[in-house]
């Protein structure tokens, strides 16, 4: 941090600001005094200018479009490591060595099973529940059940919890999407990888050995490391939010996981594949630009824009080359990658989507692999909060483990009315 300031001037009176420099990016003015100075708030609904923590664990160059875990490129985390290992980095802030990587491996392991009288919970949804309504009570519902990991002024009781929750995501998703289509739970194999694990819980049955496609299993992984984490979005602010008030993680990353539900957010995936089921063939695409344009029509392209990204979505970059990997290891092809490939070009030529920054992100191709790989649309976002799980908890651990932290208190600019008296019903 420098030793900058700035002078804010309203109204003759000047106060000085403090102004703080990251290790990279925009500085940041500190305005923690501001009220206390000039009675004065700052006013920034979505939080535009805002920066609303300290934090070391991701950097994003929207700009350029750069995005670093630790300081590791998305794109080298992509092709080089895997999901748990890049789960380790988030939570401890380092690559680790092979034993130790092996050591949480294993200990990720240990905790995939949930308790047994869980699953009375997934018999009280209905069938057609959509998988991220039984995410946010299952996993809110984990509060219930591991009392002995809710003490957050415990480091260790964080630790396991966090790693509770990542290594019972996989076990919820997939209990989920087993319970939408009749099919009997399977129970976790730990000689699988994380995401093998996942892929045989979800798509094999008890009545015949799973076969794991090396491919498609490698592709899964790749996706989950895209989802891993993203900075300070909609989704880990609200857990970071929850987890202020001192309440217990489980019942953060269910608020977490509600708060990604929504079609601006982690719902954009599932819209996205509709849009362009909807579109069908390249032909329709000019229309649906032109309404995408339309202010007086709702339509927006799904998996196009970003509140950070003014440049191409890196995630976007590797999920495109991924779709084509998929494809050739499972030998099958989907008209809509052409139509997804040509809207993305006709858009990206655009003077509108030009002009006002509008690239695709991870969500505009991440739909058509899922969906190759044999997903419903409905479990689509639940992948996104299975893999946005790590990035929740390390973000909530950094955030516990600040003794600075203070509970998430935002203010408003009152526009109801002022102060007035009661009228009696007989009197109105
Ligand atoms: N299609 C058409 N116009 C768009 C789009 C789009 N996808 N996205 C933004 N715009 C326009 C918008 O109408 C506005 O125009 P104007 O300035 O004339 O009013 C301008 O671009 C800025 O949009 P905004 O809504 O003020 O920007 P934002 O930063 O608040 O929203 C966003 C970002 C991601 C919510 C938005 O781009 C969007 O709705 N995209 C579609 C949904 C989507 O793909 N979401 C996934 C985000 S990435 C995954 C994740 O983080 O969860």
């Amino acid at each position: 941090m420098g030793d900058k300031n700035a002078t804010l001037s309203v109204g003759g009176n000047s106060y000085e600001l403090p102004v703080f420099e990251g290790s990279v990016g925009p500085d940041v003015i500190d305005i923690r005094k501001l009220y206390g100075q000039s009675k004065m708030f700052t006013y920034d609904p979505g939080y535009t200018s805002t920066a609303s923590c300290e934090s070391a664990l991701t950097y994003i160059d929207g700009e350029e479009g750069v995005l670093l875990h630790r300081g590791y490129p998305i794109g080298q985390l992509a092709e080089s490591s895997n999901f748990t290992e890049v789960s380790y980095l988030l939570l401890n802030g380092e690559l680790p060595d092979k034993e130790t990587l092996d050591k949480f491996n294993w200990t990720i392991s240990r905790h995939t099973m949930l308790h047994e009288q869980l699953i009375q919970f997934y018999r009280g949804f209905r069938r057609d529940a959509h998988p991220m309504a039984i995410m946010c009570g299952v996993v809110g519902a984990l509060s219930a059940f591991y009392h002995d990991s809710t003490d957050i002024s415990d480091p260790e009781h964080r630790r396991i919890s966090s790693h509770r929750l990542i290594a019972k995501m996989p076990t919820i998703a997939a209990m989920a999407y087993k319970y939408s289509i009749g099919q009997p739970f399977l129970y976790p194999d730990n000689s699988l990888s994380y995401t093998g694990n996942f892929m045989r819980m979800t798509f094999g049955v008890p009545a015949e050995p799973y076969e794991l496609h090396p491919a498609v299993e490698r592709a899964m992984d790749r996706i989950f490391i895209l989802h891993a984490d993203h900075e300070q979005n909609a989704s880990t602010s609200t857990v970071r939010l929850a987890g202020s008030s001192g309440a217990n993680p489980f019942a953060c990353i269910a608020a977490g996981i509600a708060c990604l539900w929504g079609p601006a957010h982690g719902g954009a995936n599932e819209a996205a594949l509709n849009m362009l089921r909807e579109i069908g063939t390249p032909d329709k695409i000019p229309h649906y630009i032109e309404r995408a344009k339309d202010k007086n029509d709702p339509f927006r392209l799904m998996g196009f824009g970003h509140r950070v990204y003014k440049n191409y979505d890196p995630r976007a970059t590797v999920m495109q080359k991924t779709v084509r990997e998929v494809f050739d290891a499972l030998k099958v092809d989907d008209p809509l990658f052409e139509t997804a490939l040509r809207l993305e070009e006709l858009a990206l030529h655009d003077d509108y989507f030009v002009e006002k920054k509008l690239f695709p992100n991870v969500d505009f191709y991440s739909g058509i692999i899922l969906s190759a790989i044999g997903f419903p649309t409905t479990m689509f976002t639940a992948l996104f909060a299975l893999a946005r799980t790590v990035g929740w908890v390390a973000q909530w651990n950094e955030m516990i483990s600040d003794p600075g932290q203070k509970i998430g208190r935002p203010r408003q600019l009152y526009t109801g009315p002022t102060q007035r008296d009661y009228v009696p019903v007989e009197n109105r």
